[in-house]
């Protein structure tokens, strides 16, 4: 994939609180453009798979618990520059660390709960972006 691209989850608690039309609003005014997106529902095995280079973290169990207790808004994002972009619009894992007008600041409720995902590195968008989404899912 691209180097342009980057990978989102809209996590449960954003989706529960309806926030996720917010956020959306959001990364489109700040210039993405959505290559592929769909609401969708992780088991505990597949949330677990997702996050496994976190295993031996202590908050992996509430994070795989989390991640799949309620629905999800899953996309593919593209934008130069895309990863660090996009990590710019959502600040920091923990909210109150997270800068004024980053989506965090504004939906996130904890670390744990931060209201979205953004993949670190395009290597990994394109690993997560192939987790949920088939090559003819994602538009040209
Ligand atoms: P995310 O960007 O999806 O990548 C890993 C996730 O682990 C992170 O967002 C948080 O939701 C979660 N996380 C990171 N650090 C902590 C922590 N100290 N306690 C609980 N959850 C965490």
């Amino acid at each position: 994939m691209a180097t342009n691209r980057t990978f989102t989850m809209i996590k449960p608690e954003a989706v529960a609180n309806g926030d996720m039309g917010k956020i959306i609003d959001m990364i489109i005014e700040a210039g993405f453009k959505i290559k592929a997106m769909k609401l969708t529902r992780l088991t505990p095995e597949r949330a677990g798979e997702f996050y496994e280079v976190h295993k031996e973290r202590p908050f992996y169990g509430e994070l795989v618990e989390y991640m799949s207790s309620g629905p999800i808004v899953a996309a593919v994002l593209e934008k130069e520059n895309a990863v660090a972009d996009f990590r710019k619009l959502i600040g920091a894992t923990d909210p109150s660390e997270a800068e004024e007008g980053t989506i965090r600041k504004r939906f996130a409720k904890s670390k744990a709960e931060n209201a979205v995902h953004g993949s670190d590195s395009d290597e990994n968008a394109e690993i997560e972006s192939n987790f949920h989404f088939s090559a003819d899912e994602i538009v040209g």
